[in-house]
């Protein structure tokens, strides 16, 4: 057994030496890998994940591409889907990151290629989060009546967050940081982790049309916008829905509230600087500005009018605007 184990490692290595290559803007590799741009650090988590995971029917799956929401949706799906079960006093959020409640597939169940054994204990439903993009998720996810939220977010702003959370990345594998101006370049070709946004955003855009049972398609601006009338949505979606007399004793803007920026961002678990997760992001991290429309403060005018020009031209036909 340990042997055939060794021989599946060595093919897989072989794998990747073969695979495309760019660095990353931390210096470190990504691989093209069916279409998108991998980390080396979740590379093997994915073709463990895609091999291994099985979903079940119950299963709720966070997708999302890196900075678009994914920290408010963890801990929103968790506060939806549980809301019965603690006081609100008593939720875990009060205590624990999102991130340590809703856990990463293929970073943090399955880091590094070995499958977590104790999925089968994770509480029901089982909520995991993936960067993955709508192609490149395990079958058993794609095939299983298992639910899919995705969340995105106009790209300029996705940029920014992007570079801010990369300068607070500590790894092994780091070297220097890209300057604003090369990281962007970067992005406008797709060179970044779990890149192009506009096969990830269309992928599951597509699906969401195809399969709105299977699918929802979330943006962080409509969260923004109305929250309220998001959960609501939400809460539907996951077959979770806030009933009348939930609606009128507040618990909708409870949850809201709970899972706010400026509550989220406050709390002790969520500012600690000195726990770092898989790969390399403190906790705090997680929680900048919390705002729509930040790229006016960090882009030139020239760079906000080419990336609106592209965004444009990559999403074209598709019905949908940043
Ligand atoms: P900014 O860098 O623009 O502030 P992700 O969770 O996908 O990693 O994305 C992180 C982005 O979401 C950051 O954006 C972060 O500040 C913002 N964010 C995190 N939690 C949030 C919340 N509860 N409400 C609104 N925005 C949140």
């Amino acid at each position: 057994e340990e042997d055939h184990e060794e021989l599946n490692k060595e093919t897989l290595e072989k794998q990747l030496q073969a695979l495309p290559r760019e660095n990353g803007w931390d210096g470190a590799s990504l691989y093209l890998y069916k279409g998108f741009w991998c980390p080396s650090f979740a590379i093997r988590g994915v073709i463990s994940s895609q091999t291994h995971f099985k979903a079940h029917e119950a299963d709720i799956v966070l997708a999302t591409i890196p900075k678009s929401a994914t920290t408010w949706l963890k801990a929103l799906i968790f506060s939806i889907v549980n809301r019965n079960r603690y006081k609100p006093e008593d939720n875990p959020l009060l205590k624990a990151s999102p991130h340590d409640l809703v856990r990463f597939l293929e970073i943090d169940h399955y880091l590094n290629g070995a499958p977590d054994q104790n999925l089968d204990q994770l509480p029901q439903p089982r909520i995991f989060a993936t960067h993955l993009p709508y192609a490149s998720l395990p079958p058993s996810i794609k095939e299983s009546k298992c639910r899919i939220v995705y969340a995105c977010r106009n790209p300029l702003d996705n940029f920014v967050s992007f570079w801010h959370f990369v300068q607070m990345l500590e790894r092994e594998d780091m070297q220097n940081i890209l300057p604003i101006d090369e990281a962007y370049e970067k992005y406008c070709h797709g060179y970044y982790g779990y890149g192009p946004f506009w096969d990830h955003i269309l992928g599951f855009w597509n699906m969401s049309l195809k399969e709105p049972e299977k699918v929802l398609f979330m943006k962080y601006e409509d969260l923004k916008g109305d929250v309220i009338t998001q959960l609501k949505m939400l809460a539907n979606f996951l077959g979770f829905s806030f009933t009348v007399e939930e609606e009128e004793g507040g618990t909708i803007e409870e949850i809201a509230n709970l899972c706010s920026f400026e509550n989220l961002k406050n709390l002790e678990a969520n500012q600690k600087s000195s726990r770092r997760n898989n790969f390399g992001a403190p906790m705090n991290s997680f929680f900048r500005k919390g705002e729509v429309g930040d790229y006016v403060n960090h882009l030139t005018p020239s760079m906000v009018e080419n990336m609106k020009k592209l965004i444009e031209e990559k999403l074209a036909g598709s019905d949908l605007i940043f």
